[in-house]
């Protein structure tokens, strides 16, 4: 189901008609026909637009945006006025009682469509430059180069989450990498591309349902979000207002939403980022990766994201002897290290032939301890 859409009118037929137009495009429709049901609905059923005539008996559209808009429960919805009033003075009206768009009856099915879908993007881009207060804690994994072992650590963590400090709440697992995906094949699960899916949809049709039903859940009760392991550039890239957008619809309704960003600081990872309130950057004990993850450092810090909301983790591909430690890793990069997770080729190795995590196929190792720590460590945030 789409976007939620109130449609006010006294006129039954025009209540049909608008309402038909806009379900054919997948939208659900909550109907109201006077300006009372129409705020008691409002209120109620927090349409993402409200569709609004003006002529109506008892309480007229005017009065209904100023009542809407006056609501903090409805004061930032999109508001269409739609009427037969097409005077100069009755769109200045409508517009200073608070719509965002004045269009006059009768119109064409495909008009209305294109101003409810361009009203939808702008407030989808609207809420996207706002740092919203997301009931999920939301955390970003970003590798200082690829193949640091960033996905592993975020598929580890998020089980460890799920079986520890976050049991019996609800933990997500996102990527918004089409190409070169990973999440689903080291869960053992099927690569289906239910991201694809979702950016194939019109963005005002998102919403935390229609994603959640695109998620994989695995036993352990993570929801994964992921693409599909093609050649990187063969996919159709992500909209960042689209990946933003899942993130944040998620983000109303989950506890903890993990983003696999991969290792790079593109449009997409920029705009999750503002969500984002803790960054772990994955490294390796070797002076190549340390100059990336310094270059990564200032970076991020370049995009406001302050060194207090960054943790290090130190991956270790290679076995420690051969590796810097992590004292010379931190002075280094003047930051601290918040975790260490320790070679272990051979069951990275079952693990990825298995398809399941370390944490689960191995328990008492090394690494899944530092995994669980590390979760104890971002719940405690
Ligand atoms: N602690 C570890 N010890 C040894 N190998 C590891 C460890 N963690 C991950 N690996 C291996 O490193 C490779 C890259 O891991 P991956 O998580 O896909 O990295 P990235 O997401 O950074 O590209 C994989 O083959 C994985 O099995
Ligand atoms: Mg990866």
């Amino acid at each position: 189901m789409g976007a939620k859409i109130l449609v006010v009118d006294d006129d039954l037929e025009s209540l049909k008609l608008i309402g038909m137009i806009l379900q054919a495009k997948g939208y659900q429709i909550v109907a109201a026909r006077d300006g009372q049901q129409a705020l008691e609905k409002a209120f109620r059923e927090a349409p993402d637009l409200v569709i609004l005539d003006v002529m109506m008996p008892g309480m007229d559209g005017y009065a209904v945006c100023q009542r809407l808009r006056a609501d903090p429960r409805t004061g930032t919805i999109p508001i269409i006025m739609f009427t037969a009033k097409g005077q100069l003075a009755d769109k200045v009206i409508g517009l200073q009682s608070g719509a965002d768009e004045y269009l006059t009856k009768p119109i064409h099915p495909r008009e209305l469509i294109a101003h409810v879908e361009a009203l939808l993007i702008r407030a989808a881009r609207f809420q996207a430059a706002a740092r919203p207060s997301l009931k999920a804690k939301v955390i970003g994994f970003l590798g200082c180069k690829g193949g640091v072992g960033t996905s592993t650590l975020a598929v580890n963590v998020s089980v460890a989450l799920a079986r520890g400090p976050a049991q019996g709440k609800k933990v997500a697992l996102l990527e918004f990498r089409p190409g070169m995906s990973t999440l689903a094949l080291q869960f053992g699960l099927k690569p289906r591309d239910n991201l694809q899916r979702l950016v194939d949809q019109p963005i005002g049709a998102l919403n935390a349902e229609v994603i959640q039903a695109q998620m994989d859940r695995h036993p352990t009760g993570v929801m994964v979000l992921s693409g599909t392991p093609v050649p990187l550039g063969t996919a159709k890239s992500i909209p960042s207002l689209h990946a933003a957008a899942i993130a944040r619809h998620l983000g109303a309704e989950v506890d903890y939403i993990l983003i696999d960003m991969g290792a790079d600081l593109g449009e997409v990872n920029r705009s999750l980022l503002k969500l984002v309130d803790y960054l772990l950057l994955v490294v390796e004990p070797y002076r190549i990766a340390l100059l990336l993850a310094q270059a990564m450092l200032a970076a991020l810090e370049g995009m406001d994201i302050g060194r207090h909301r960054v943790g290090l983790v130190l991956c270790h591909g290679a076995p420690a002897a051969v590796s810097l430690d992590r004292r010379t890793v931190e002075e280094f990069l003047q930051q601290e290290v918040k975790a260490v997770i320790s070679p272990a080729a051979e069951l990275a190795f079952q693990s990825a032939e298995q398809g399941q995590p370390m944490v689960l196929l191995q328990p008492e190792s090394v690494p899944a301890m530092q995994f669980r720590q590390l979760a104890e460590f971002l719940s405690s945030l």
